[in-house]
């Protein structure tokens, strides 16, 4: 059963959180030893940096940035352990001691059973697309993921999405707006027919919905459900620990359950994994294919071997597989992953108490704002979140990020996607930041905010072909 969240307000779900309920105030469990220092910059520079940049936040120069909230991909600060992990590393090209490491680590915290090694999240999306996806083939999943989906699609295969409908609805307070709607999985499944769906793709946590986690109820549900089909649940488990920490918090009976034990429970009830350990994982690279069939990791340890490297190095140097395999350890740490989310949700519930439009329930790895709220005066095509990310850039030089309508790309039509959400992702490195940091931003988006008449849109100048949000450039209207 999951708690009756309906009867609170936003506000209160927000802060049903349970960081720490006896109100003391709370830091992070580390101390910093070493420090990487920036560069302040002028308004006046930072407007030449945006216009240089095409005003796509992607491509400005990270030392013109002074709080980088562009991803939490790869940019979380290393632990001493792992940093001397890195000294461990064994390069050799077969059979490095590291794998074995890392193999071990995962067959003990997730419980797959076989492990492809890859460079990242989407090197072992390649694959497993190569794997199990035909042209004509159907992917229905909980809401498409850039990187994901596109591989999907260059394998002739075409997703649909059967979220909630509360996850394309940014006021939506429901706690687990990364749900599957089994309703429409069955209509998925009746208008195709099984042999037409190599599996089902779920998120933990649902990205580009705002960080929203999934329930373990609905994902029993989903299991029950792939049983009676015969269909295979693929799970993107890039950011698990936190979807496992929303479970803790939210969903009755799991408040005392180790986020560990969560996380195991929610990759039993899957067949295969995908992860990009440079979230969760708290790598600056590296990611894998996690299997529990022998044919099929046959098959991908053959595939990896043309797309990536040998099987037991997959694109990594050795340091790299240590890194990951100790940051693996240290991310199902209760004590960690509280903290992570908690700063997360300290800078959402500023924003929020200001009146800034952002997604609720604030999610896991970053606060989203509401670009279509906070500039009504901008229709979709006129790039509301991509103008909103460049003006916060222009304001104080921090970096956010679309997740609108560029990001969401053209159908294979040719046909812009136009999706529900068009949102700015102010997304939170692990172990990088101060609560200060966060002041300084939450500052800054109110300024922004005040100013909001004068911003305007931009018309798109350059596009490429694939996932155009990371290279297309724009001009002001
Ligand atoms: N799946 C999810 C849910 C992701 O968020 C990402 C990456 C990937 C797969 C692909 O992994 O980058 O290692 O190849 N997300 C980054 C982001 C890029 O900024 O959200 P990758």
């Amino acid at each position: 059963m999951v708690l009756c969240f309906e009867v609170y307000s936003p506000f209160l779900i927000v802060l049903t959180m349970n960081i720490d309920p006896s109100k003391r105030p709370w830091a992070e469990p580390f101390k910093i030893k070493m420090v990487e220092l920036l560069k302040m910059t002028t308004r006046e520079e930072r407007l030449t940096a945006i216009a240089d940049a095409g005003y796509n936040t992607f491509l400005l120069r990270s030392e013109d940035v002074y709080i980088d909230l562009l991803t939490d991909s790869g940019t979380s600060a290393m632990s001493d352990h792992q940093w001397a992990g890195m000294l461990l590393g064994d390069e050799a090209y077969a059979g490095s001691r590291n794998f074995y490491h890392l193999e071990e680590t995962i067959q003990n915290v997730y419980g797959y059973k076989y492990l492809i090694p890859t460079h990242q999240g989407r090197g072992a999306e390649h694959i497993l697309s190569k794997l199990l996806i035909k042209p004509g083939d159907i992917i229905p999943g909980n809401m498409y993921f850039t990187t994901t989906r596109l591989h999907q699609e260059l394998c002739g295969g075409t997703f649909v999405d059967v979220i909630i409908d509360e996850a394309h609805d940014p006021l939506s307070t429901h706690p687990f707006k990364g749900n599957v709607d089994l309703n429409k999985l069955e209509q998925v499944v009746k208008t195709y027919g099984t042999e037409r769906i190599p599996y089902i793709s779920i998120a933990t946590t649902v990205n580009m919905a705002g960080g929203q986690p999934l329930s373990m109820q609905n994902l029993r549900e989903l299991r029950e459900f792939s049983h009676r089909y015969g269909l295979r649940i693929v799970h993107d488990m890039t950011r698990v620990a936190e979807n496992a920490f929303f479970i803790q918090q939210r969903e009755y009976g799991y408040l005392n359950v180790p986020v560990a034990q969560i996380i195991r429970e929610i990759c039993d009830l899957t067949d295969a994994a995908t992860m990009s350990c440079k979230k969760d994982a708290l790598v600056n690279i590296g990611g894998f294919l996690a299997l529990n069939e022998w044919d099929l990791f046959e098959e991908a340890r053959n595939l990896v071997v043309v797309y990536e490297g040998l099987h037991t190095y997959g694109g990594l140097a050795g340091r790299d597989m240590e890194a990951m395999a100790i940051g693996i350890k240290e991310s199902i740490l209760d004590d960690h992953i509280r903290a992570r989310v908690g700063q997360v949700i300290y800078l959402g519930e500023k924003l929020y108490q200001a009146g800034v439009p952002i997604v609720l329930p604030i999610g896991s790895h970053g606060v989203f704002l509401d670009a279509k709220r906070f500039l009504p005066h901008l229709t979709q095509d006129q790039y509301p979140a991509q103008a909103l990310a460049a003006a916060l850039y222009v304001d104080s030089g921090v970096r956010g990020m679309e997740r609108g309508i560029v990001s969401a790309g053209r159908k294979a039509t040719g046909e812009n996607y136009y999706p529900e959400l068009e949102l700015v992702r102010l997304t939170i490195p692990r172990r990088v930041f101060t609560q200060a940091h966060m002041d300084v931003v939450d500052y800054s988006v109110q300024n922004v905010y005040r100013q909001r008449d004068q911003i305007q849109g931009l018309k798109m100048n350059y596009e490429p072909r694939y996932l155009r949000f990371f290279q297309a450039r724009f001009e002001p209207i």
